[in-house]
């Protein structure tokens, strides 16, 4: 009864009330935030994750710009419909690189967490140029002006993006951020047709599992090429055949 008597204090003074609602909130807000920040394995370290690429990071640039995350999540949950349609649940790890990342919260079209691998590079094209031809009750707009957006590393700012990716923690090392230029090219151009000094061993062994091929067929390096090359990466760096998650270990 006294500690009630007590209450009818705080119950009956507002300002009073306030402080002390504003002390609970705190020490509760403190217990449940802070260990988040010494937790050692609030992400876990998974094998094969990478930083993306200078020609894939242009191409997520380009998937930002078009909005395509308005109508496309990137992250399966761990549910069973998710997975059977989607394949293993996104880890934190596969997004650990991403600033910002594009887990969304709409999904108009399929989730893109795992596109990588699952259709060829003309389908995209052909895809992304008119969504219809492939799939005639799409609702998804064309970007076949994609195509003709011919790009440089100069045009993407791509030095400056990968230098902004390192100073908020991706963790280039100095040999990649001395090849960003060579790199841009080997990947989308590994024969030398715009760019005759292309090395794509040294991209791949730079970047273990980059894909190098001109993506989109045409001679030039376009929007096109940096758009399917990160499409392609997606969801393909974690080897799930030898995946085990930390609690099953
Ligand atoms: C207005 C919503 C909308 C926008 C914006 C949109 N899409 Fe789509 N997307 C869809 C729909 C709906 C589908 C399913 C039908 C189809 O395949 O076209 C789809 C399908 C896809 C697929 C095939 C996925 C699969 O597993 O079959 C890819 C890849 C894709 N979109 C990429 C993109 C990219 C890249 C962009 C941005 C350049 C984009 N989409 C923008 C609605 C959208």
């Amino acid at each position: 009864m006294a500690l009630l008597d007590k209450h009818v204090i705080l119950e009956k003074n507002a300002t009073l009330l306030l402080i002390f609602s504003f002390l609970v909130v705190t020490v509760g807000g403190i217990v449940e935030i802070a260990p988040l920040f010494y937790l050692e394995n609030t992400i876990e370290k998974v094998e094969g994750v990478r930083p993306y690429t200078p020609l894939e990071l242009a191409g997520r640039n380009i998937y930002i710009r078009e909005g395509c995350y308005v109508c496309h999540s990137q992250m399966i949950r761990p549910m069973r419909d998710e997975v059977e349609r989607y394949g293993h649940y996104s880890l934190a790890a596969e997004s650990m690189y991403d600033h910002p990342f594009q887990w969304g919260s709409k999904r108009t079209g399929p989730d893109l967490a795992r596109v990588g691998g699952r259709y060829s590079d003309e389908w995209h094209v052909d895809h992304l140029t008119n969504p219809q031809s492939v799939v005639p009750e799409s609702v998804m707009p064309k970007y076949g002006f994609l195509l003709d957006n011919v790009i440089t590393p100069e045009s993407t700012y791509i030095r400056d993006m990968v230098a902004t990716n390192r100073f908020v923690g991706v963790p280039y090392t100095d040999e990649q951020m001395a090849a960003i230029e060579a790199d841009f090219w080997s990947q989308a151009d590994p024969d030398g047709n715009v760019y005759e000094d292309s090395d794509p061993d040294a991209l791949v062994e730079r970047y273990p599992g980059a894909q190098t091929r001109n993506f989109d067929g045409r001679p030039e390096v376009t929007e096109m090429d940096a758009l399917i090359a990160y499409l392609q990466v997606l969801g393909t760096m974690v080897d799930f055949s030898t995946f085990e998650p930390v609690a099953s270990r």
